[in-house]
């Protein structure tokens, strides 16, 4: 075939195969549009699956009968005229292909009315179709029919109806978090799906319990902090609130919902010091940068994003978020509705327990049921501050040990139970980090080095790890192609086996090692060392030791949870007692 131009209807269609890919992602930019025009009220319509219809009505600002005839033409748009715009989109769309490249690949009509206009108009687009006039309130519907009737080859991905429609409500529920000012509706074959009221911003949080559930909101906590030119704003998961899978993660760049790995990371770097390994956390951020700092002309969908200075985005995310999550309560939970007291955190049931107080999650606003031992009400560290000097600490005085692994407490609130373990590592862990943080985790030289059989691999390993060994207290050598010698060990841990310890150590120095930064695989080891030095299960501890252990704890940074993120101490309040009892009834 010799060389021919494309027709302009084969160039939308190719353009359309990069951004509209199902239902979902017309709506996408149907609402990205709606919004754009400053819509504060958004119907969303839908017929199988999207499949036969796609319907969004916005009250924006509406279109000129001459705008309309623009608007679904290709590489038309109202909002960047020039490069240097490029460099500073603040709005949500600019590329002004959407709507050309869905009428490539559907049916489509815009009917739009602006302020001061006695009456809307309507086009469907078609070869040479002219505005006609049509009854429209002030703003905008766009009508999607038949999406890929006319490309088969498409047609065939499309999904099952309900399938589609998982995407589509997925889709609004990004959106409808991002906006709580807007309000939306979703209907689906006539039925309502969605009723999502315009809310105040003083009350975004009945928006974010409205579509992330109870159970996020009540293990939320607010942040909203500001440096380096960037603003982070919104909810974190508290490690209870994790998930199995990263479905409740929401992070919205300038109000555009993004994906990016960097944010991404950096978020699983700040929690990872609380939260199992195969853990999720569940977070609702809104980050604001300065938008000559982002390209977001990146990829067609505008997914991905570039930073201009990534490194600082990252710092300033992971810093901010691991300081947040550390001082846990310090900004909890204001402006989260129906979530009763002050950040209830419902304790996840330890399996395998059979102790009847503790076998049902907090029931919250439910105060006929069984009372259950909950997660603190406010993280130690924050209690501690507000018990003040004068009262009972926070965790009270320590009464017995039970079964060599509780302590058992009388607070002034009630009983308070304490895993031993749990918190000793956590405590033991927050020491290591303070001492490597000022350069001075202190060593323990052997008496007699311990030699320790390993592959040549991993001895090798230890050789290449040699100063990351030593920054964290571990003095190791080579003896022989196979052996390693241990010469001292941290002080904090001079009771640990310090064979145990060197292979701990070596494991985490192969775990996809290569590329991380050296701050996270510190981290890692600490936490992996912090486990040794911890009191073992069965040892009896007297009653000072018991005590001792309780006062360290509310001195301790991110306590609430053990280096693997489960929960170090539960109390049972005296109105949990009396409800047990049934007393006062
Ligand atoms: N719902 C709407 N309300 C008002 N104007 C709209 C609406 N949808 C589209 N437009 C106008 O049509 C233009 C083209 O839209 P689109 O093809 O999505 O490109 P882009 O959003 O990238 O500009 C927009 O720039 C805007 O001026
Ligand atoms: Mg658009």
């Amino acid at each position: 075939m010799s060389i021919q131009r494309l027709s302009p209807e084969l160039v939308n269609q190719i353009a359309a195969g990069e951004i509209i890919e199902r239902p979902a992602s017309v709506l996408k930019e149907l609402l990205e549009n709606a919004l754009d025009a400053g819509a504060r009220a958004i119907r969303v319509d839908l017929e199988a699956g999207g499949k036969s219809l796609i319907r969004v009505r916005d009250d924006g600002r509406g279109m000129t009968p001459e705008d309309l005839v623009l608007a679904v033409a290709s590489h038309a748009t109202s909002k960047i005229g020039t490069l240097d715009d490029l460099e500073h989109i603040a709005t949500l769309g600019f590329r002004g292909e959407a709507l050309a490249s869905i009428a490539s690949v559907a049916t489509m009509r815009v009917t739009s009315r602006t302020e001061g206009a006695s009456h809307g108009h309507g086009l469907t687009v078609e070869k040479a179709a002219e505005p006609v006039p049509a009854p429209h309130p002030i703003g905008t519907s766009v009508e999607v029919r038949d999406l890929f009737h006319r490309v088969p080859a498409r047609r065939k991905f499309l999904r099952t109806e309900r399938t589609e429609l998982r995407h589509l409500q997925e889709l609004v529920r990004r959106v409808a978090l991002g906006r709580p000012e807007v309000g939306f509706e979703l209907t689906h074959n006539g039925r309502a799906l969605m009723q999502l009221p315009a809310l105040p911003a003083e009350d975004a949080g009945q928006r974010v319990t409205a579509l992330m559930g109870e159970a996020f909101a009540e293990a939320a906590l607010q942040v909203d902090v500001e440096g380096a030119g960037m603003r982070l704003r919104g909810w974190l998961g508290l490690p209870t609130a994790a998930r199995g899978q990263p479905d409740l993660q929401y992070v919205y760049l300038n109000g555009r919902m993004i994906r990016d790995r960097l944010v991404t990371q950096a978020l699983r770097r700040a929690y990872a010091d609380v939260l199992f390994k195969d853990r999720f956390p569940t977070y609702l951020l809104h980050l604001q940068v300065d938008p000559a700092q982002v390209d977001v002309n990146v990829h067609p969908t505008k997914h991905e994003v570039r930073f201009r200075e990534s490194g600082l985005v990252f710092d300033f995310i992971q810093r901010q978020v691991g300081q947040a999550l550390a001082h846990a309560g310090a900004a909890a939970p204001a402006g989260m509705p129906n979530s009763g007291p002050p950040v209830s955190v419902p304790m996840a049931t330890p399996s395998g327990s059979s102790s009847h107080w503790r076998s049902a999650p907090l029931p919250l606003g439910a105060p006929d049921e069984r009372p259950t031992a909950s997660a603190p009400a406010l993280p130690l560290a924050e209690a501690t501050q507000l018990y003040g000097q004068e009262q009972m600490p926070r965790l009270g005085e320590a009464i017995a040990q039970i079964h060599g692994v509780y302590i058992l407490a009388e607070s002034s609130n009630g009983l308070v139970l304490v895993d031993m373990h749990a918190a000793h590592e956590r405590i033991v862990y927050e020491r290591l980090k303070r001492q490597y943080a000022q350069a001075t985790i202190a060593r323990q030289p052997l008496l007699v080095p311990v030699a320790v059989a390993v592959t040549p691999a991993e001895a090798d390993r230890a050789e290449e790890g040699q100063a990351l060994l030593e920054a964290v207290g571990l003095e190791v050598d080579r003896a022989g192609p196979e052996q390693l010698r241990v010469r001292s060990v941290p002080a904090l841990l001079a009771d640990a086996d310090p064979e145990a310890l060197l292979r701990d150590a070596l494991a985490k120095l192969d775990e996809g090692a290569a590329g991380r930064a050296v701050e996270s695989r510190v981290a890692q080891l600490l936490g992996t060392m912090g486990c040794h030095g911890s009191v073992r299960a069965n040892r009896r501890l007297t009653s000072a030791e018991q005590t001792a252990l309780l006062r360290e704890m509310e001195q301790t940074p991110n306590i609430d949870q053990c280096n693997h993120g489960r929960p170090t101490w539960v109390e049972l309040s005296t109105a949990d007692l009396d409800r047990l009892f049934l007393r006062g009834r």
